[in-house]
């Protein structure tokens, strides 16, 4: 295989693995961040997510190695998700919740590196 088209192979997976980390990095915030009686749940289903998003980091960085590719550290990593960073005000379960699906959506077009999730976040409604 010509060398370009090994790098441009690898790139997907390292996409994939670097937003799943940025996932995993932003849901342990907010498992810790949030504050409120809203947020309990929200809360512990981020945190209870974590090992999987971590599990779905491991898959595409497994197939990089597979393919002979440098598995991004942590100044390759370029996290630029702003809907799922801890907001300002702790007890704005809202943008969390909507980062979590924007993050979702967003992994949507990677499924084929990664099993779809079968826990996935369990939110409890916001009424
Ligand atoms: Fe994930």
């Amino acid at each position: 295989m010509p060398e370009t088209s090994r790098q441009e192979i690898i790139k997907l997976p390292q996409t994939a693995c670097r937003m799943e980390l940025k996932t995993v990095t932003n849901y342990l915030a907010n498992s810790i961040f949030l504050d409120g009686v809203d947020a309990v749940e929200v809360k512990r289903a981020l945190a209870s997510d974590v090992p999987e998003e971590l599990h779905h980091a491991q898959l595409p960085g497994n197939r990089i190695q597979q393919l002979g590719g440098r598995i991004p550290g942590s100044l390759e990593l370029n996290f630029d998700q702003q809907s799922l960073l801890p907001p300002e005000d702790p007890l704005n379960i809202v943008s969390v919740i909507n980062g979590v699906v924007e993050a979702e959506q967003s992994t949507e077009e990677l499924l084929p590196l990664r099993p779809r999730s079968t826990s996935g976040l369990h939110l409890p409604p916001l009424v």
